[in-house]
């Protein structure tokens, strides 16, 4: 990948920002477009520091917008795609499916399009696309998701990924075209989006607002580390075998309350009690469940790890400290979120609290 020149969609988004300094840092020769419309979870702020890097340019458009993407394929050269733009909460695909429909599945089938007709007859190409575990659907108490489970996705978010995951393998079968898919469990770390559980909880926590759990907080979900999973989708663009998929996982199993409990206890630690001299724990409250809230998600990752020797770095404990030193030391970073369009939504969620 010396060299290569590289379209990233929604690099303005969570994981997306943290792909891109990674990238700029790990390929010195590389040259990279970030593709992203800043919807409300886009933001450039995320890669500031990065910004005046002559090998980085950032275009605000949609990844629906087939002329623009098309203009961006021919202009810039592009050899990789690296797909995360997407609509990505779940709780926002049940009050609101249709951008989830558009920009999941018409924009990854734009992006296909684009990349087939500028690629023709190209053996130096690639094209990644980003999903997600929640398409293997829900598990019971035991197993494992692998790259062999049957899809069975329950949300119309985890419809849209599962649609878009065979889009993206269509393509492969039926054109020979360079794909690769990465399957990864919920992730949590730096500049994550304060709607998802992990950092709502550490805004609300730190403001001493109510903490919200649904249902009785026994969900279990397995958690990895951000820059693990960036770290695994760069190993996979390098040396991924293309039409093949790989699923991605910390191998951290954690109900939802151990987690909240966790970043509670960490925060007293840090930053001593609440002012009432209670603990933060305190403040959680279980709140009526999500609608078709799945059980539970776990991932072997033993495919990745076998085959093109990737391992998550840290642990959940090490990861969710750092995470929160991250929030301590960018508090603004959360209150510009919460205090501009964001937060009308937010209180239409989750009250004024
Ligand atoms: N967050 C997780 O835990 C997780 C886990 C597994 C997979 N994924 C997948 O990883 C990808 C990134 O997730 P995230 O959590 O960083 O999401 P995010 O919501 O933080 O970011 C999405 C980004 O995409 C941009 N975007 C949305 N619609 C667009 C459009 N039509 N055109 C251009 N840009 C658009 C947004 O502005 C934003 O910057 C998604 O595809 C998601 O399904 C996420």
């Amino acid at each position: 990948m010396e060299g290569a020149n590289l379209i990233v969609t929604g690099g303005c988004g969570f994981i997306g920002s943290n792909f891109v300094r990674m990238v700029l840092t790990e390929l010195p020769n590389c040259r990279l477009v970030n593709l992203d419309n800043l919807t409300y979870a886009g933001n450039p702020k995320n890669l500031a520091d990065v910004e005046n890097d002559p090998r980085y340019r950032f275009v605000k458009g949609d990844i629906c917008d087939a002329e623009l993407v098309a203009s961006i394929f021919a202009e810039e050269k592009i050899d990789t795609v690296v797909h995360f733009a997407a609509e990505s909460h779940v709780d926002r695909s049940i009050t609101g499916p249709a951008a989830f429909i558009q920009t999941n599945i018409v924009g990854t089938f734009t992006l296909l399009e684009a990349a087939r007709t500028a690629w023709q007859g190209r053996d130096d190409v690639r094209f990644l696309h980003v999903s997600t575990d929640e398409v293997y659907g829900s598990l019971g108490e035991t197993g494992l998701f692998t790259e062999e489970t049957s899809y069975d996705p329950r949300s119309p978010y985890s419809a849209s990924k599962a649609s878009s995951d065979h889009l993206v393998s269509a393509y492969h079968h039926t054109y020979d075209f360079p794909t690769l898919i990465t399957n990864c469990s919920n992730n949590y770390g730096p500049y994550h989006f304060p709607e998802k559980l992990i950092p709502l909880i550490i805004s609300n926590a730190l403001n001493g607002k109510e903490l919200p759990v649904y249902g009785d907080g026994k969900n279990v979900r397995d958690w990895l580390y951000v820059v693990d999973h960036c770290a695994a989708i760069l190993k996979v663009l390098q040396q991924g075998v293309f039409g093949e998929t790989y699923n991605i996982g910390g191998n951290n199993e954690k109900q939802n309350i151990e987690v909240v409990q966790t970043v509670c206890d960490l925060l007293d630690e840090k930053v001593g009690l609440l002012s009432s001299g209670e603990t933060r724990r305190s403040l959680i409250r279980f709140v009526k469940d999500r609608p078709g809230h799945d059980r539970r998600y776990a991932i072997d990752a033993g495919k990745i790890r076998r085959e093109l020797g990737w391992e998550p770095s840290v642990t959940f404990e090490q990861g969710i400290e750092q995470t929160i030193e991250w929030y301590l030391n960018h508090r603004e970073w959360v209150e510009e979120i919460l205090s501009g369009s964001y937060r009308d939504y937010y209180a239409q969620q989750y009250g004024e609290r």
